[in-house]
């Protein structure tokens, strides 16, 4: 059959390029992640046209199965996750690159095998030595499995092939182990091999977050703590724990969603301008502002941070059984499902204004959005309307599942009487732009075929990340919570989420269904 048509004119720009001829090896081939995203993701990619002709994909998992067995299993998923309509011909082009291997992620001999089978299918489809390894697995496995590549010496680069990892997250569970875990792998690889990925930056919506603030004149001018009162951050979940009861109730909400997703939303909204959107430039901005926040101490850890744990209650008129019923966790767990707290950025554009942050799950709409409230009127004309009661100008990111963002602000309501309301000016990314099936690691994998690192985090970053959580999980380890569960399903999480921030005068934005 003949092969589609797929893009290796050379000249094009780096965006529109395709990857460089590589073959992927996933660790965990046999896991949801593969089957859900990266699988959809590459078959994006190829329909593209950004994935080399030269390209194959070699599974590793502890699943016994032949390759001719993996193209029939990853054959049925397609249909299931699929993220738009699958053309027979592409699929069959695609199918056909890919191979597996099986093994434990422990035994050298996998390794072995892994090897013998990368130089045949190195040579089949003409990959030029360039490989990446993707590690779906446990993160119990991150280091081991680097040690052990390094070991037969598959990620060994010279000029003329390139090999990297991209590691997915938990990076580590407090700083302490992310610490070592950087040393392990960096004892066997470089940094610029390694690409830590959070799943939040192959979102559109938050890398638009830099085109917003830095392809437009009229916003950074009033970016700062001059005009802007206070930003918020939610991201809020419908789902309870479903099937990850067992890796949840060891994480917990900070773990799982701070340091590494809110960091990244945190770090795009206040870095300063990089001088260029090369990978380092970027990354410095958004490793300054992660430096920049204020650890907080342990007796600020007790005022300015909340933490929950659902009860049954209502969600979506659903039934939700409290987080203690769920499967796999203890009738008794102390876990946390949601967390809230206020932060400080200590330096000349954000001094004195606080970032309120809060993540939960079975709260009663899923909706990621950024607020950036602005600093009111000083001093309004309109006697019918008092200064207190105007509503504040604020500014809305919105990632998802809406994706635009919206100004709201005050306008002249019609009648002979001078009265303000508040009205909203929307932006919606599907009205311009229509809706592009994607499962979010399109843009990710793409680059790592060709090398950009700038939507990866460094070593330094995650660190950073770990240090801002780093006193909450001391002291809450210290004392345990005593009042879980503390807010029903289907409710914006415990009383003292609200009080947070309204003892400061101001109050959560809420967008319901
Ligand atoms: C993952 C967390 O990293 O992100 C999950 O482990 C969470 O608990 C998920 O549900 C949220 O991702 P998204 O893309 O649905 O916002």
């Amino acid at each position: 059959m003949s092969q589609p048509a797929l893009l290796t004119e050379p000249g094009l720009t780096r965006i529109g390029r395709p990857g460089d001829p590589c073959v992927m090896v996933i660790f965990g081939a046999a896991g949801d992640l593969t089957r859900r995203k990266l699988i959809p993701a590459l078959y994006n990619l190829a329909s593209e046209q950004l994935l080399s002709r030269e390209f194959a994909v070699v599974g590793l998992a502890r699943a016994q199965m032949t390759s001719e067995q993996f193209r029939d299993t990853v054959s049925q998923d397609i249909k299931q996750f699929a993220t738009g309509p699958v053309d027979s011909d592409l699929w069959e082009w695609f199918v056909r690159r890919m191979h597996y291997v099986p093994g434990d992620f422990n035994d050298p001999a996998a390794y072995t095998r892994l090897n013998e089978m990368l130089l045949k299918v190195d040579k089949d489809h003409a990959t030029h030595g360039n490989y990446f390894f993707y590690l779906a697995t446990a993160p119990a496995y991150f280091g081991p499995v680097i040690e052990q590549l390094g070991k037969v010496g598959l990620v060994k680069e010279d000029e003329r092939h390139w090999r990297r990892v991209i590691i997915e997250k938990p990076f580590g569970r407090d700083l302490e182990s992310a610490k070592a875990l950087n040393r392990q792998i960096q004892q066997v690889l470089d940094e610029k091999q390694i690409y830590r990925i959070d799943h939040y930056l192959g979102k559109e919506t938050v890398q638009n977050i830099l085109a917003f603030r830095f392809a437009n004149g009229i916003f950074e001018p009033i970016w700062n703590r001059r005009y802007i009162d206070h930003v918020q951050i939610s991201v809020a979940e419908t789902v309870g724990v479903e099937q990850r009861g067992s890796y949840y109730d060891e994480s917990g909400a900070l773990r799982d969603m701070v340091p590494n997703h809110i960091m990244q939303l945190i770090s795009l909204t206040a870095m300063e301008p990089p001088i260029s959107f090369r990978a380092d430039a970027v990354r410095d901005e958004q490793a300054k502002i992660l430096h920049a926040i204020q650890p907080l101490s342990s007796e600020e850890v007790l005022l300015k941070t909340v933490r929950g744990q659902y009860g049954e209650g209502i969600s979506g008129g659903q039934h939700v059984p409290a987080y203690r019923s769920e499967t796999d966790v203890p009738p008794d767990s102390r876990t946390e499902t949601f967390v809230a707290m206020k932060l400080q950025i200590d330096n000349w554009r954000w001094a004195d204004v606080p970032f309120y942050l809060r993540t939960g799950k079975a709260l009663p709409v899923r909706a990621t959005h950024i607020v950036i409230q602005f600093r009111r009127a000083p001093f309004v004309l309109f006697r019918e309307t008092p200064v207190e009661n105007l509503t504040p100008n604020q500014l809305v990111l919105h990632i998802q599942p809406e994706e635009g963002i919206s100004l709201r602000f005050a306008a002249k309501t019609p009648g002979p009487v001078m009265r303000l309301g508040t009205v909203d000016m929307n932006f919606e990314y599907a009205d311009y732009f229509g809706v592009t099936p994607s499962t979010g690691y399109e843009r990710l994998l793409h680059d790592c075929m060709i090398g950009d690192a700038t939507l990866f985090q460094r070593a330094d970053m995650v660190e950073a990340g770990w240090c801002v959580v780093n006193p909450l999980l001391d002291v809450w380890k210290a004392l345990p919570p005593r009042n879980f569960p503390n807010y029903a399903a289907g409710t914006w999480g415990p009383k003292e989420a609200d009080d947070l921030i309204e003892k400061d005068g101001r109050h959560w934005r809420n967008f319901e269904k």
